[in-house]
């Protein structure tokens, strides 16, 4: 047999490692399997505090991504239902605040360049904050100049000034507009074409035209087109189909196929699953109309017909531009508070237990903190990500916004259920609805 390759030595060297921790778990008796599955909530918070007060020399290379680390910290404090006192607080719109430029938009640090990323990720920390002082240091005027400053005449968003444009510049310009209610036509116009040619023949979605599909941006895709009003433009079964596969025997998922499971992407492809379980009716819609085509191909007698994905309830219908058509007058903004309103009628598209079992068992760090896979360091990007796919895990047995999910929806004790968060914007739900009365009522 041939020796096999990097990847494949790779794959099965984490197989083993999983494997080895469910073997042990497995032989526990049940208290001790309890103990091993319990959220180590204290210690979260306790390295999650210590974060944003204070960092080693070793994050200097994070000196670009303050506003990364304020929202990771924050966002993580916020799921696990924490607070931080008040000086912490204050210190904190005080620092983004210095990170907000003159012209709009918020820059990696003070006196930095403005970039979008970090925009998106200064906006969701002072939302996650809350409260007046935070809310009202965002200026949202100079923010709608910055966001058309960064949208390029072909549809879609540069990072930077000059910049790289791509799928996650899409979502973090468009994500930004929505939850402050500044998005309208000139920043939607032509998002969706971009989004489109960014879809692949396995069915995710790629950073830019012509890469492979990938979590991360199949993510910020889907999120971008829902917000946008123009979801039903994208190929749903099979991005469907991609998404669902991406889930391995390690129980966690991957970011593109052939890669090794890593707990981030519990909430890129989680969360995608998430949004998905959402837009059930027009997955079907769709392939209704695939259906209906192949029998009007084999069968020539039969006259052509409108397509049958616009006869999907609850899905508009888009002219050659992309620009949506409604049959009432659509608050673009409004768009992203509607969406969770909405019954859900199915269970979860993927093995949410199984997750939550990666996410506990396999990437959890007893003294605090979450990471990537065994054998790797505990980090704050991971902590976020890891704590956000175990809420959604959690929370899409829910078929009610308002509804907590059933004991069996939660792998471990109780007292492991977190808050839940927007899967739009990821950010806990009362702190979304708190920003958006503070925004639509300005
Ligand atoms: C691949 O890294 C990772 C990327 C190409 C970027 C993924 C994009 C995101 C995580 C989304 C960003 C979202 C926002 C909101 C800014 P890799 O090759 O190290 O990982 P892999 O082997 O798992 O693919
Ligand atoms: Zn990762």
């Amino acid at each position: 047999m041939d020796s096999p390759t990097v990847t494949q030595r790779d794959q099965l060297m984490v197989e083993m490692k999983v494997a080895e921790i469910y073997h042990l778990f497995a032989s526990l008796p049940h208290h001790a399997q309890t103990l091993m599955l319990e959220l180590q909530r204290d210690n979260h918070v306790e390295y999650l505090t210590k974060g944003l007060k204070q960092l080693g020399p070793n994050y200097a290379v994070l000196d670009a991504n303050r506003p990364w680390l304020c929202y990771w910290i924050l966002h993580s404090i916020a799921l696990l239902g924490d607070f931080i006192d008040c000086n912490l607080e204050n210190d904190a719109v005080d620092f983004l605040n210095r990170c907000q430029d003159a012209n709009g938009g918020y820059a990696g640090g003070p006196a930095q360049l403005p970039h979008l990323a970090t925009t998106y990720a200064a906006v969701n920390s002072l939302i996650t904050l809350g409260g007046e002082k935070a809310l009202s240091s965002i200026n949202r005027e100079k923010m709608h100049g910055f966001l058309l400053r960064m949208k390029d005449p072909s549809g879609g968003f540069r990072m930077h000034d000059a910049g790289e444009m791509d799928v996650r510049a899409c979502y973090t310009a468009i994500s930004v507009a929505s939850v402050l209610d500044i998005l309208d036509y000139d920043l939607v116009q032509n998002v969706g074409n971009y989004i489109l040619s960014c879809q692949t023949y396995e069915g995710g979605i790629a950073g830019e035209p012509g890469s492979e599909a990938h979590g991360g941006y199949t993510f910020c895709g889907l999120a971008t087109m829902i917000l946008i009003n123009e979801v039903e433009r994208l190929d749903l079964p099979s991005l469907l189909e991609w998404v669902v596969f991406r889930q391995g025997v390690e129980c966690g998922f991957q970011g593109r196929i052939n890669k090794l499971v890593d707990g981030c992407y519990s909430f890129w492809q989680g969360g995608v699953c998430a949004l998905m379980q959402r837009l059930h009716s027009v997955v079907v819609g769709q392939l209704h109309a695939k259906e209906q085509r192949t029998v009007e191909n084999t069968d020539s007698l039969q006259t052509p017909n409108s397509s049958d994905a616009e006869k999907v309830p609850g899905a508009s219908s888009t002219d050659g531009g992309g620009m949506p058509i409604t049959d009432s007058v659509l608050k673009l903004s409004d768009i992203g508070f509607s969406f969770i309103k909405e019954q859900i009628e199915l269970d979860p598209l993927f093995q949410s237990i199984a997750l939550q079992q990666y996410i506990l068992l396999c990437s959890q760090v007893q003294d605090g903190g979450f990471r990537d896979k065994p054998g790797k360091q505990r980090d704050h990007y991971h902590t976020c990500y890891c704590l956000s796919g175990l809420s959604v895990s959690q929370h899409c047995w829910s078929k009610n916004v308002d509804c907590s999910p059933l004991p069996k929806a939660i792998f471990g004790p109780y007292s492991n259920l977190l808050e839940r968060t927007h899967p739009l914007f990821n950010i806990v739900l009362d702190r979304y609805h708190e920003a958006h009365d503070f925004f639509s009522g300005q």
